[in-house]
């Protein structure tokens, strides 16, 4: 019996899996090799992969905790612990204004005191072109400050709230009555250590980081806009081109990722949403 394989995709973070089938038994031994090439490559790629909810909702289920999506609407009617992530409404109507949806950089939940592990994405719809999701390596976007930048860095606090950074009019609309969150910032230092690799990181993103505590508003957006040319530059980057089949799991820590925002507006795009609170140990 051959065991998985994991093959680089981007030049840093992105790696695709083979020979693991996620909708049949994924025995101890599988589900800690998928979180030790988790730590390596931050974003892997599942191709190929036949689940329905059920079964999505019980490999998630494996990884750590389902947290519920704040927006109740997204929310899959028999698994809470799954949200759709959907051009098509409920009447099978396209929402044109879709596309603009998260395509700004982002950390999900960086908005929340205690944001999540993993998210996890399966796509059951593609539009016909476009529609990639774009990913950042935040370890190494620190890594590669210059010396006096990460010296400031050190010392600064990020106040998240959504939707509230200088990007955050590209996310996804207001939570406004439907969210389960007071409008509280989130208090996080910029610069955090990964609870698993034990590697720094940079957790600022332009959606949500509306401004660090010990600067005034106008500093803190030019230096988190100059943290996301950083964070962004090519090279940092792994792009997904998304089949039909594809499952992806990101670490939600190291990364931050955004919608690349360029497929036809009315082409429809499903996918089925999972988002991993605490990991399973
Ligand atoms: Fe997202």
């Amino acid at each position: 019996m051959t065991g998985p394989v994991l093959t680089p995709l981007g030049g840093r973070i992105g790696g695709r899996v083979e020979g693991i089938d996620l909708g049949g038994a994924v025995n101890d031994a599988t589900l800690e090799w998928i979180r030790n090439a988790l730590d390596e490559r931050k974003v892997l790629v599942f191709p190929g992969q036949k689940l329905d909810a059920p079964a999505f909702h019980d490999f998630a289920s494996r990884l750590g905790e389902l947290q519920h999506h704040v927006l109740r609407k997204y929310r899959h009617a028999d698994f809470p612990g799954l949200s759709w992530l959907t051009n098509v409404a409920q009447d099978g109507s396209v929402d044109k204004f879709g596309v603009i949806r998260a395509t700004s950089w982002h950390t999900d939940g960086s908005y929340t005191q205690e944001p999540p592990m993993l998210g996890i994405l399966y796509a059951l719809e593609v539009p016909s072109r476009g529609g990639a999701t774009i990913f950042a390596d935040m370890c190494h976007a620190h890594e590669s400050l210059d010396a006096a930048t990460r010296a400031k860095l050190a010392g600064l606090t990020g106040l998240h709230l959504h939707g509230a950074g200088p990007g955050g009019d590209m996310y996804e609309g207001s939570l406004a009555d439907d969210q389960e969150e007071g409008f509280r910032d989130a208090v996080h230092p910029a610069v955090a250590t990964h609870p698993r690799t034990g590697r720094k990181l940079l957790y600022v993103n332009a959606t949500h980081t509306r401004k660090f505590a010990e600067m005034e508003t106008a500093e803190s957006v030019a230096l988190v806009k100059d943290l996301m040319s950083h964070a962004t530059q090519p090279d940092n980057l792994y792009t997904h081109d998304w089949s039909v089949g594809d499952l992806l799991i990101w670490d939600e820590r190291s990364t931050m990722h955004r919608g690349a925002g360029d497929y036809p507006p009315t082409d429809r795009r499903i996918k089925l949403r999972a988002i991993v609170q605490t990991l399973s140990a």
